[in-house]
């Protein structure tokens, strides 16, 4: 469904944000795209939304392709009308307005009738939400504030969605509601699902196919499950402790281990 090939991303015409980053979206699947502070993840979210011109951002080599055709140099109003939507990093929701009038906002193309069906989509999947929505959004707790995020992009009727981070902040319960929701929207409303993380013990467990990210690159891809026992990633992401082995190897990882969790 999703395809970039080699896609280089640069901030101001200088700073090397993503390099040759090729990654895959199948149609239905959930994909996660894991990293940590500063290797990449936002930026290729954001490449792919077509909004990174906002922060003088360019993709300056590569493709992104939507359904085989070529989506990089599209606005972002075209983007999303081609059925991707995406969460962003840190919710972006219009404080001063209500739930609701959040939500609806998520939907300005629609009809009214179409807006009536969306925002009871969105109160079912999240009954939070429906108690909350005449309150204004900027005091709702962090883990509504993602519900509402969520259900403003749902408003658009995505065919896939793009998450940036969802868990970030949000307590153990909270992440568990919205993971939930996220999995039956992929499984049974057949969305198909990037899913950005720095929770790699989280993400594994629903995504099926996995791209480690460090330093705007890829390092590491697949299965979700071989992701899941492989050493690397057990001992740089997921906590397990890798033995007693001294080596140059192990003293490398050490680094890379800082590296990550920084
Ligand atoms: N607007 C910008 N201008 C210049 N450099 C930027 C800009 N946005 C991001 N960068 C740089 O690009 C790199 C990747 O940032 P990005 O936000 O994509 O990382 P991330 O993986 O999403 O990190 P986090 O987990 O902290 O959200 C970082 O080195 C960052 O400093
Ligand atoms: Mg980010």
């Amino acid at each position: 469904m999703l395809a970039l090939n080699n896609v280089q991303v640069l901030y101001d015409r200088a700073i090397e944000a993503v390099r040759d980053v090729s990654l895959e979206v199948p149609a239905g699947a959930m994909v996660a795209l894991l990293g940590s502070n500063g290797a990449g993840k936002s930026t290729i979210l954001k490449a792919i939304s077509g909004v990174l011109y906002q922060e003088d951002g360019e993709i300056v080599s590569g493709s992104i392709q939507l359904e085989g055709s070529a989506i990089s140099g599209l606005s972002p109003r075209a983007i999303v009308q081609r059925g991707l939507l995406q969460v962003p990093e840190g919710r972006a929701l219009f404080a001063t307005l209500t739930v609701e009038e959040n939500l609806v906002m998520g939907g300005v193309t629609r009809t009214r009738s179409e807006t009536k069906e969306g925002l009871e989509r969105v109160y079912e999947l999240f009954p939070r939400v429906r108690e909350r929505r005449a309150q204004i959004a900027g005091y709702l707790s962090g883990g509504e504030q993602q519900m509402v995020a969520i259900g403003r992009a749902l408003m658009g009727k995505p065919r896939m969605l793009m998450l940036d981070e969802p868990s970030l902040g949000l307590a153990p319960q909270v992440v568990d509601a919205i993971f939930e929701a996220i999995l039956g929207l992929n499984r049974e409303a057949g969305v198909t699902v990037l899913l950005v993380e720095q929770n790699a013990q989280l993400a594994l467990q629903v995504a099926s196919y996995g791209y480690i990210i460090e330093n705007g690159r890829i390092v590491l891809d697949g299965p979700a499950e071989k992701l899941r026992s492989n050493d690397d990633v057990q001992e740089f992401y997921l906590g397990f402790s890798g033995g007693e082995r001294r080596s140059m190897r192990d003293v490398k990882h050490y680094k890379r281990r800082k590296r990550w969790l920084s």
